[in-house]
């Protein structure tokens, strides 16, 4: 009898001692779900969700083909719906430099499975008359991507535009921002030949690159001309740096991107946050051509356009040497407040 009693009484401890430990348990659990739900700190609420540090390249790959397809603009409206594609504003922009390389760049880019370029240059936030269409008409320019992926534009004018930091600004303060030089110099006389072959085209003449980058009244360098002007890369930077932080741009070494452009295309797979997909394999060298042109699968490789990579006209050594002189001082401060160092004279 009494040993009944004392199981009974266990029983009825265990069952008690049970209850009390599943909740507390509960109770645990609750504050934690709590804290999850309703942060104490009222700025991590604030904060944008954290970008996707992983893309899922696999599904990615498997879908490139239908890609392709957008690209071409042959995608019908079914497969968009179908595919959950969408429209979505840029997480970076190449913003210049004009006659950088922006072109080369933005395809070469566009090699990687995560990556979906604007096609044209949109020139959204330097054209007054688009600007003033709204961000609608901007997303509308975009192209069709997974959600996973990033759109990436380039507009070379958006570097040299007085408004055009703060109205990026506006859209996306953390937008990444990409930059790509050429030696000063070589940069100026490739842009007056870009010039100089519209008006050969129109059976226009034009003065010799000498005489629009020496001031010949004073004979020191024309800082009036366009083309001397874009060069002065700091210039330019040191108004973007009113709104954005030095870390939120990368630079490309134009220069290198012509001759050996996996290392450059590396170094902004890292800076994008993209794991490393560009290979050698999708870039080979054109002797034709003199340039790199990309392979994207077996089948499918392309060069840029022949408006891409002219022959610059013979300027007078010293002119070269005087502009050198001249660009020398920016450059040492651009690699000053870049972090980037170049051989430029
Ligand atoms: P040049 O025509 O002076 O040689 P952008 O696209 O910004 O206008 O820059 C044009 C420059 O891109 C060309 O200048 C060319 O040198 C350079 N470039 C870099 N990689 C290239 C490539 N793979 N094919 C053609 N041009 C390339």
């Amino acid at each position: 009898m009494l040993f009944k009693q004392q199981a009974l009484l266990r029983q009825k401890l265990f069952v008690l001692g049970s209850l009390a430990i599943g909740s507390v348990l509960y109770l645990v659990a609750r504050v934690g779900t709590l804290d999850r739900l309703q942060p104490i700190c009222p700025i991590e609420s604030r904060l944008p969700p954290p970008e996707p540090e992983q893309i899922p390249l696999r599904t990615l790959q498997f879908k490139r083909g239908l890609l392709h397809e957008l690209r071409k603009g042959n995608a019908t409206k079914e497969q968009i719906r179908l595919h959950n594609l969408v429209q979505q504003l840029p997480r970076a922009i190449i913003i210049g430099v004009r006659k950088g390389g922006t072109r080369a760049l933005l395809e070469m880019l566009n090699l990687h499975p995560a990556v979906v370029k604007a096609s044209q240059e949109i020139h959204f936030f330097d054209n007054d008359q688009n600007y003033a269409r709204g961000i609608d008409w901007y997303r509308g320019k975009m192209p069709f991507s997974f959600p996973h992926q990033i759109t990436i534009e380039k507009s070379p004018a958006y570097f040299i535009t007085e408004e055009v930091p703060e109205r990026i600004f506006k859209m996306n303060s953390s937008i990444k921002l990409l930059i790509i030089v050429r030696e000063p110099t070589t940069r100026a006389v490739s842009d007056y030949t870009q010039v100089l072959e519209g008006k050969e085209r129109k059976n226009k003449t034009y003065h010799k690159f000498e005489k629009l980058a020496i001031d010949t009244s004073t004979c020191e360098v024309n800082t009036k001309y366009k083309a001397v002007r874009t060069s002065i890369y700091t210039k330019h930077l040191e108004r973007w740096l009113k709104y954005f932080p030095v870390e939120q741009f990368h630079i490309v070494d134009g220069d290198r991107l012509i001759t050996d452009p996996l290392p450059e295309l590396q170094l902004v797979e890292r800076f994008l946050n993209l794991p490393s997909r560009i290979s050698q394999y999708n870039l080979y060298f054109n002797a034709t051509r003199g340039f790199y042109c990309l392979r994207f699968n077996i089948v499918f490789n392309k060069c840029l356009a022949g408006s891409k990579g002219r022959i610059h006209p013979e300027v007078d050594p010293s002119v070269v040497t005087k502009l050198q002189k001249f660009f020398h001082p920016f450059n040492q401060k651009f690699y000053q407040i870049t972090g980037r160092t170049f051989n430029w004279p």
